[in-house]
């Protein structure tokens, strides 16, 4: 049996694959919107700690990476924070701002779910849940898709089945495999904002699981400064998940524990206070443990008096560029998001088609477009859905 009365057939129905259907259903298009899951946007009732850090006001194309560092900023800048606030407050959602510009839900980020359900609703858009897509065809201009046994078909197709990060929840490569299949490159996808494990050298470090400290993290010119996390198997927190999406196997990254103190400190603190343990003085910027375990890894100690002036130098140069080499991540079991992705070299920016196959569609994670943490990725998802639903 056929169906050939949409426009559109939008695959996944997380943030960038609702946004794309109200967006265009709202133009008056007819659209299917197909998820092999049984409820829509399960991502994003995850996300933010359950209140979705929805976008981020600091929103700008260099806090993404892609090999085309460019490919963002059309969209980025034809639909921005602003626009996605006031979707938000017509529906009447309460939000505040946490930090550096991160937008959060007061209340739960099933708010955002319904939102975007009831724009899909308003719009007309038929939403078919639970059965995964058994084949894709494409021939005289239409796309056929089969779901449960029954055949739709449209002239246009938009891929936004996100990446492989958090198998667990549904998430799978299938946006890649159908891209391959359609001749468009992929960049070699991985996990990012993802935690670091640490190796046997290490083991000191992964006993302070639980502490954590504000940090500067370098990787080459990339810093972020953030919390960083001590975990059972290695680091994680905000600065070390923004670093992990730079970061490339078996090279080291350096941490900055005392970010905020200068060169000679520990020099100051001597002739200030003799008598006090380094210890001690550590600690006033330092969780206790880490000041502990970081002057055990040094092998220096004791009262400030008793430490030559080259020793304290040395000491505070170590503790504001102390490397670490991570083993690895811990993949995509536990990645916010996948980096790399469909090659956005086979995508206009403008509306985000396929350039070789007319009414090919790929949006959101999918595309090699990947934000830094703090509500980047969901603004990338609205943008490139909203650009798509526009250009259908
Ligand atoms: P998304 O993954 O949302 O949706 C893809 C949809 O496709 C899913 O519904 C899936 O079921 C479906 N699908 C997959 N394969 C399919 C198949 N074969 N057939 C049919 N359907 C299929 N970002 C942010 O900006 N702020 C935040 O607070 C957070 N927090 C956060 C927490 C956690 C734990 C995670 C894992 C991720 C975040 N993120 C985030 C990242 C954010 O969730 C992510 O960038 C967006 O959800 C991407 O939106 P997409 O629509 O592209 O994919």
């Amino acid at each position: 049996m056929t169906d050939p009365d949409y426009d559109a057939i939008i695959l996944g129905a997380g943030a960038a694959g609702m946004m794309c259907a109200m967006t265009a259903g709202a133009r008056g298009k007819r659209i299917l919107l197909v998820d092999h899951a049984d409820a829509p946007g399960k991502k994003i009732l995850i996300s933010g700690g359950g209140r979705c850090n929805f976008t981020n006001i600091h929103t700008a194309p260099d806090r993404y990476l892609s090999a085309n560092p460019h490919f963002a900023k059309s969209a980025l800048g034809r639909y921005t924070p602003q626009d996605f606030i006031a979707l938000v407050e017509r529906h009447g959602i309460a939000w505040h701002e946490k930090t550096l510009g991160q937008l959060f839900c007061d209340g739960s980020a099933r708010q955002i779910v319904d939102m975007l359900a009831s724009e899909c609703a308003g719009a007309g858009v038929t939403i078919a849940l639970g059965h995964p897509v058994a084949d894709i065809a494409h021939a005289d201009g239409r796309f056929r898709v089969t779901i449960n046994g029954r055949e739709h078909s449209a002239p246009a197709l938009v891929l936004a089945t996100g990446g492989p990060s958090i198998p667990k929840m549904g998430a799978t490569g299938f946006a890649y495999d159908v891209a391959r299949r359609f001749g468009l490159g992929i960049v070699q996808p991985r996990p990012a904002l993802v935690p670091f494990t640490l190796g046997a050298e290490d083991a000191l470090f992964t006993e302070l699981s639980g502490v954590s400290a504000p940090v500067e993290v370098r990787w080459n010119k990339v810093r972020f400064r953030e919390a960083a996390l001590f975990t059972h198997r290695g680091l994680s927190g905000p600065a070390m998940l923004q670093i992990s999406s730079y970061w490339q196997h078996r090279t080291p990254i350096s941490v900055n524990f005392l970010p905020d103190t200068p060169p000679d400190w520990l020099l100051a603190e001597k002739r200030a206070r003799p008598r006090t343990p380094l210890r001690r003085v550590l600690a006033e910027h330092l969780p206790d443990r880490l000041a502990q375990a970081l002057l055990e890894r040094i092998g220096t100690g004791g009262e400030l008096g008793s430490s030559s002036d080259k020793a304290l130098r040395a000491a505070h140069a170590r503790l504001s560029d102390w490397p670490f080499t991570p083993s690895g991540t811990e993949g995509y079991a536990k990645a916010e998001v996948t980096a790399g992705g469909i090659s956005t070299a086979a995508l206009s920016s403008q509306s985000m088609m396929a350039k070789a196959v007319p009414g090919l569609y790929t949006i959101g994670e999918a595309v090699d477009v990947t934000g830094w943490l703090g509500g980047y990725n969901f603004q990338w998802a609205w943008a490139s859905g909203h650009a798509a639903g526009t250009a259908l």
